[in-house]
């Protein structure tokens, strides 16, 4: 499974880039406002950074705007993914990028019935919203069994982004339904490295490694 970082901040995408694990990032509106960041040089900064997928989303909500913006928006980086809304104009949007060779992630994704509509948009990734769903009395990670099914069924290539994680055990719930991707951010994926028992191990061996006086 793919990790990307749901962030726009640029410090941590550095420090979990290090780490050889990070595959991606998606920014949404909410993450580049609180970055405080001008928008295209953030994005910029972050397909520096990372050689995969850079979600970057439009804000119109009407076909031929969000063609302006993805235009623009694709003219950053040739690694710049073009988030759009689940919606008809969204979808038309997407159609006609993938169908021009650009990725799209297709986002706010709440319905395994939305899923079909984005695969069959041609979507690089749609985006089901597991913690918002979870907040709203669903179960998110029973969306995404309903999705991997009803791709699995008709072999769609639209990979499963799951986003909106909020913890470990969406992570691993992801990763046993065999979803493609999950974005998290990177609080959750830095506390999925600890375990009590991995410290007190480390603390114990280290004692006993300094009681035999050597060093390698
Ligand atoms: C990712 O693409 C989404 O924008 C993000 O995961 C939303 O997460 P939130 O529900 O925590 O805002």
């Amino acid at each position: 499974m793919k990790f990307f970082a749901d962030t726009a901040e640029i410090a941590d995408i550095k420090e979990l880039a290090a780490t050889g694990l990070l595959d991606g990032v998606t920014t949404n509106p909410s993450l580049i406002m609180k970055s405080g960041r001008d928008f295209h040089e953030v994005v910029k900064e972050i397909c520096a950074v990372v050689d995969g997928p850079v979600s970057a989303e439009v804000v119109a909500l009407d076909h031929p705007t969000m063609m302006k913006e993805a235009e623009k928006l694709r003219k950053i980086a040739d690694n710049v993914c073009i988030k759009v809304p689940l919606t008809p104009d969204g979808l038309k949007t997407c159609k006609a990028l993938t169908g021009d060779g650009s990725m799209v992630n297709v986002t706010l994704c709440f319905s395994a019935n939305q899923a079909l509509l984005a695969a069959k948009a041609g979507a690089t990734f749609v985006s089901p919203f597991v913690g918002r769903h979870d907040d709203n009395g669903w179960d998110g990670m029973e969306l995404i069994e309903a999705i991997r099914l009803i791709y699995d069924n008709y072999d769609y290539q639209t990979q499963i982004l799951v986003a909106s994680v909020r913890h470990g055990i969406h992570v691993l719930k992801a990763a046993e339904i065999g979803a493609d991707v999950m974005t998290a951010p990177p609080s959750v994926i830095w506390g999925l490295f600890k375990h009590v028992l991995t410290d007190k191990g480390i603390e114990s061996f280290l004692a006993d490694w300094a009681k035999t006086g050597q060093s390698i």
